[in-house]
């Protein structure tokens, strides 16, 4: 189940150069991902109507994509503008092509009903005011604000809501990231789920600790202070979209001061199939703490972490598919109290698919 009538990001803007075209599946629609000499980005489903040639295979000539077996040549809007063996070019030679925006180093599609793009904002969050007040991925940008590494891209052999479930349960860290963050506060923790308009929830873990050695490590604690104020806050916009800000100040400290460390870890999950997934990551560092230093730290850990949640996620799969469970909420019998999130979440996007006439 996916809404199709959302932004979804395809791929990452370093990905593909001006004059480049690239093949990726996104909401079960093969796509031509490609970039126009004047560098803009335009998707184009990846089948010439012509004898069905994946117009990836094709080359990027000024803002034309041309299919490379019989030289049919496509403008970003999907309508062909030359045949080299005929004059006539008719009516039905035409591509469907998505509505695609460009932001902050990562290129967004949207697979669903082109009339309800239009007037659409790129996500964003809710914060009210503050250090993150107005936060969106314009944290990715490299600034005296953020240091930052990545995006990153995970090609996921699960679907893209189990990696949704598993960012808004962050329990599973004491469990699956034991040694990595070794963070078992966390299941001890404050927590407040809650909806923010439609569209939006937050998952805020708060609670005090000591800090394990890699946390203090990675975001490089003073270590004469003993106890901090541990904070894991996820911002997630309908269907896939979140921000998780992480961090720890002294105990009773204010995030502004120095001795804040405060982390953002991008995380964008866009269906490929009904059972893959393109998880999209990165990791935002306010002011660049330890000149860079934090930021390496925490691409590294995470990345590290991010393969133990792909194993998971793929088993998880897998076994799925072992009992051929084709959605999860069917045939799961225990709902606990760490799930809230996760139930409100995927209410949403069920009434998302059903308001689009889909299966939820
Ligand atoms: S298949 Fe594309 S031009 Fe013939
Ligand atoms: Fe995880």
């Amino acid at each position: 189940m996916f809404p199709k009538d959302a932004w979804y990001v395809c791929a990452m803007s370093h990905e593909i150069a001006a004059g480049q075209v690239m093949s990726r599946t996104i909401c079960n629609f093969p796509m031509a991902i490609y970039r126009a000499a004047d560098g803009t980005a335009s998707a184009l489903l990846d089948r010439c109507p012509h004898r069905l040639y994946p117009l990836s295979a094709g080359t990027v000539e000024g803002d034309r994509l041309r299919c490379s077996y019989h030289g049919l040549s496509f403008a970003a809007n999907g309508k062909c503008q030359e045949i080299p063996s005929q004059t006539e070019i008719s009516a039905t030679a035409c591509v469907r092509s998505f509505p695609v925006r460009e932001a902050h180093g990562l290129i967004w599609v949207w697979p669903g009903d082109v009339t309800r793009a239009e007037g659409t904002v790129l996500p964003g969050f809710e914060t009210g005011e503050g250090y993150l007040s107005g936060l969106d991925f314009s944290c990715l940008d490299p600034s005296d604000r953020w240091g930052v590494a990545g995006p990153h891209v995970i090609h996921l052999n699960a679907n893209y809501m189990l990696a949704v479930d598993n960012l808004l349960d962050l329990t599973h860290t004491a469990f699956v990231h034991a040694t990595t963050f070794d963070n078992a506060g966390v299941l001890d923790s404050e927590r407040t789920v809650k909806a923010v308009g439609d569209y939006q929830l937050i998952d805020f873990f708060a609670f005090k600790n000591t800090m394990s050695r890699p946390l203090r490590d990675g975001y490089i604690l003073d270590e004469d202070v003993k106890l901090f104020d541990n904070f894991l806050e996820t911002y997630w916009q309908a269907p896939s979209v979140m921000i998780l800000v992480h961090g720890a100040v002294p105990e009773g400290g204010n995030r502004e001061d120095d001795a804040c460390a405060t982390v953002l870890n991008t995380n964008i999950l866009t269906p490929a199939t009904d059972t893959t997934s393109h998880y999209f990551w990165a990791q935002s560092v306010y002011r660049n703490r330890g000149d860079g230093k934090v930021r390496d730290m925490w691409d590294m850990m995470t990345r590290a972490a991010f393969g133990e949640d792909e194993d998971v996620l793929e088993r998880q799969q897998a076994n799925l598919g072992r009992f051929g469970s084709t959605s999860l909420e069917d045939d799961v019998s225990v709902v606990l109290k760490a799930d809230k999130g996760i139930v409100l979440a995927r209410r949403i996007v069920s009434s998302m698919v059903k308001r689009e006439g889909g299966n939820a």
